[in-house]
Order: C-alpha cells, then sequence, then structure tokens
C-alpha cells in the first residue's frame, strides 16, 4: 500500500484541483480523503471502499486487511507537490533494435519515468524498421519488464521506404498503437492516402513527419539566416506546410484521425486552425517542448544540440505555435525523444544526426515556458500531456479518483532544479545547465513506485 500525503490533486479530466491524500492499493487508488490516518491502512479505512473501488478485489481488501495491522503504508509526503495522472508521450525513440548504443527499451523507459511518464509511445525507424507484426511483439514483449506501459508504432510503410504498405491489419492485430514513418516524410499521396483509409477501418492514428524533401536544401537547420551562418541551405517552413496542408484534406476525405509530428511552423499551425473551422475532425497535432521553447538562433549558442527535424524556426513561429496550443489547435505535448551518441553530435553541424532527447525536461518546460509565463493553465498541459494522448491513442482516460488506475507523477511546480546527469543513455539536449520549475519527485506506475527523487 502507498499512502501519498498533501499533495494537491490535479484531474485534468475533470477540469479540477483540491488538497488531498491518496491512498493505493493493489495498482489502483483505493481512497482520496483529507487527513487519511499515515500510521495505517487502518480496517476503518479499508473498509470505508468509495464508489467506483469495486475494482480492488475481495482477496486484495482481504490481504490488505491482514496487513494492516502489521505492514504500515509506505508513505510519500507530497508537501508542496501536485499529483496528477502519469504523463503519456506519443512520440519517443527508444532506438530497439539496432542502435541501442544510443538508446534501448531500458533506459528509455528509465528517462520516461524519471521524467513522471507512464506510458510512451516508441516510433518505429529502428533497424530493422518495425514494419512487422513479429517486431512490435518483441518489443512490446520488452516493455513489459520496465515498469510503465510501453507502446510500439508500426511503420505506415514496408522498411519506411515510402513505396509500398505495411500490412498495417497483421501490425494492427499485433498490438500496434499507431502508424507513422516517422523520421521521413511519406511523399506518394496516393500510397498516403490508401494508408489513411486503411488505418481509418482499423481505428488507429496516422502520425505524419511533414517536411517535402523538394524544400529542404539541408536538415535540421530553418532556412535563412541562421543556416547561412552555417555554410547551409537549411529547411524552409514551406517543406512542412505543403505537406500538412495536402494531408488534412486526405485525412478529412478517407475519415482518418491524423497527427501532425513535431509542429515546427507558424503557418501549419494556422493551417490546422483553418481546417478545424471548416468543420475538419480528428485532425491532432504535437508540439515539442524545443519548438514551443527555442528559436533558431540556438543553433548558434548549441550547435548540433540545436539541430532536428524540423528545425527550429523563428520567434514567430514559436510564438504561434504557443498561441495553437493556448487555443486547442495543437492537442498533444511530446518530445520526440531523440537520443544520439556524443561522438555522433560531436561531428561538423551539417553531418551530425538530427534530434534531441526530451523526456527528462518536458514537463519542467511545459511548467517554465508555458504555465509561468501564464500562456496555458497547468490543468490544460497536464490535458495535453495525458487526457488528450489517452483519447487519440484509444486508451482509458487518465483520472485521479478512487477505482482509477494508480498511474501518477508527483511534482513540485515551485521548486526549480538545474537540467542535467540523465537517467537517459545520450545527453544531446540544449537544456543542460538551466535552471527550470517543476522537478519530479516521484513517479506511480500500476501503483508501485517507478521513480524516488
Ligand atoms: O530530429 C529528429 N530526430 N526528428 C525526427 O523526426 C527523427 C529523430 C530521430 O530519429 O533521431
Amino acid at each position: 500500500m502507498l499512502l501519498i500525503k498533501n499533495s494537491i490533486l490535479a484531474d485534468p479530466a475533470s477540469g479540477t484541483t483540491r488538497r488531498a491524500d491518496v491512498l493505493i492499493a493493489e495498482g489502483r487508488i483505493l481512497k482520496i480523503a483529507e487527513n487519511l490516518p499515515s500510521g495505517t491502512a487502518s480496517p476503518e479505512v479499508l473498509t470505508e471502499m468509495p464508489a467506483g473501488a469495486g475494482s480492488v478485489s475481495p482477496a486484495g481488501l482481504a490481504e490488505s486487511r491482514e496487513n494492516a495491522g502489521s505492514r504500515e503504508p509506505v508513505v510519500l509526503d507530497g508537501s508542496g507537490c501536485v499529483l496528477a495522472p502519469g504523463l503519456i508521450d506519443t512520440h519517443v525513440h527508444f532506438r530497439d533494435p539496432g542502435y541501442t548504443e544510443k538508446e534501448d527499451i531500458e533506459t528509455g523507459a528509465r528517462a520516461a519515468k524519471r521524467g513522471g511518464f507512464t506510458t510512451v509511445v516508441m516510433m518505429a525507424n529502428t533497424n530493422p524498421v518495425i514494419d512487422a507484426p513479429e517486431l512490435v511483439r518483441a518489443n512490446l514483449e520488452k516493455g513489459k519488464a520496465t515498469g510503465i506501459h510501453v507502446l510500439q508504432a508500426a511503420a505506415v510503410t514496408r522498411g519506411m521506404r515510402g513505396k509500398e504498405l505495411s500490412d498495417l491489419e497483421a501490425l494492427a492485430a499485433a498490438g500496434a498503437a499507431c502508424f507513422t514513418d516517422d523520421g521521413l516524410p511519406i511523399t506518394d499521396e496516393k500510397l498516403l492516402f490508401e494508408a489513411l483509409r486503411e488505418a481509418a477501418k482499423l481505428g488507429l492514428p496516422v502520425s505524419l513527419h511533414e517536411e517535402d524533401p523538394a524544400f529542404i536544401a539541408s536538415q535540421g537547420v530553418n532556412a535563412g539566416p541562421m543556416a547561412e551562418a552555417l555554410g547551409l541551405g537549411g529547411a524552409s517552413a514551406l517543406a512542412e506546410e505543403v505537406l500538412v496542408a495536402r494531408d488534412v484534406l486526405l485525412a478529412a476525405n478517407a475519415g482518418a484521425s491524423l497527427v501532425i509530428q513535431h509542429i515546427s511552423s507558424g503557418l501549419s499551425v494556422k493551417l490546422l486552425r483553418a481546417a478545424k473551422s471548416f468543420g475538419i475532425e480528428n485532425i491532432h497535432a504535437e508540439a515539442t517542448p524545443h519548438h514551443f521553447s527555442l528559436t533558431e538562433a540556438a543553433v548558434l549558442s548549441h550547435g548540433t544540440f540545436a539541430r532536428m527535424n524540423p528545425p527550429l524556426r523563428t520567434e514567430a513561429d514559436r510564438l504561434e505555435i504557443i498561441r495553437g496550443l493556448a487555443d486547442g489547435t495543437i492537442d498533444l505535448i511530446a518530445t520526440d525523444h531523440a537520443p544520439h551518441t556524443t561522438a555522433e553530435k560531436n561531428r561538423p553541424f551539417g553531418k551530425a544526426p538530427s534530434g534531441i532527447i526530451g523526456l527528462e525536461t518536458s514537463l519542467a518546460l511545459g511548467v517554465t515556458n508555458l504555465v509561468r509565463p501564464g500562456h496555458l493553465p497547468l490543468l490544460e498541459l497536464l490535458r495535453k500531456m495525458t487526457v488528450n494522448p489517452a483519447r487519440l491513442l484509444g486508451l482509458p482516460e487518465p483520472r485521479i479518483e478512487a477505482g482509477a488506475p494508480a498511474d501518477l507523477v508527483l511534482f513540485a511546480p515551485d521548486e526549480t532544479f538545474v537540467a542535467g546527469s540523465y537517467a537517459s543513455k545520450a545527453e544531446n539536449s540544449p537544456f543542460t545547465g538551466e535552471t527550470l520549475f517543476a522537478p519530479v519527485k516521484a513517479t506511480i506506475c500500476g501503483g508501485k513506485i517507478v521513480y524516488k527523487a
């Protein structure tokens, strides 16, 4: 049994907060009340079962009662902390199989737990690419050993080559959470349309990396003065915008659930807003912490640690992404956690791989750069990191209430910490050394403490 005392419970599903204690048993929230006695899982507490807590089995209840006399619950002091549903990230790279020198499922999950995440979706750009049911199953199996929910995305096209569709039905049957060729765009619109129709039938979302190579001279830096300063051509915003416009129309026509991944251009945000105003539903977008926190200028101060696809863009783009988060156009915050080795990131800018790690700074960047400046209420930030991704993926709605699964994060919104010394295998973050708000104090998954500061 676990008792979390004195925290503020933030429940984004109901839009409410309140101060209370939370008693957890058998992987679920058993009771929420003020001043639960820390001395016990007392028989009185256990018999006062609230409606909704009925999912704790009679056997488990009996066992808890037995333990009540002999074993005290583990107590976490949540003073000064917020207790929220465990965070869900729709977009992480754990590099397994094929690139485990960068990260593996165990170390990736460790980074996730440290960042407050209890559910993550791994991308398919591994080696081999996750385009076959046995590969989906193997990774889901590995994920089970981590103590959190590790889900797997499957590739839309075989080998992510963009030429022929994977067997989407078989991938769905194997447990794929969604379909994506993340890392690469799908330039063949007829093939993509077919994929969207098939995914719609299967009831799974399609997540797209929107960068048309026709408008990219070099990846990882915005086309313009910063790219020029590096002696590179850069990646234009048009490369993203042209595919966003195309794919909103394709998805609407196919009746599919579409996710625009790691949105980077202000005009892309406006296109999505307009599409929604035309009544096009089921279009979603991810904003990464780096795209709402940094601009292209970071390539000068942080070099390859500010190299990512799509690239960081202008202050006007960053502000439009924040507006999109605030007005609901952008419904998801996702890290695109993209670990690379130090040796790879030490290459010259033009030759280094794109991407940065993000799981261990995501919540902090959201609180520091969105909540504290007043762009987004905390509950709304949490909604984009819990309830909205759960809905997208068809997972049960995360809730802080009796009977709900005890997947939780405890964090201190008013405390600061210095980002660094990561649980990830990698350390490619431009935020290292920055003082941020909201350190994670504990992550609880299935009622177990899987991370404690
Ligand atoms: O910067 C990126 N890195 N963007 C992506 O879409 C892929 C990722 C990676 O796999 O490293």
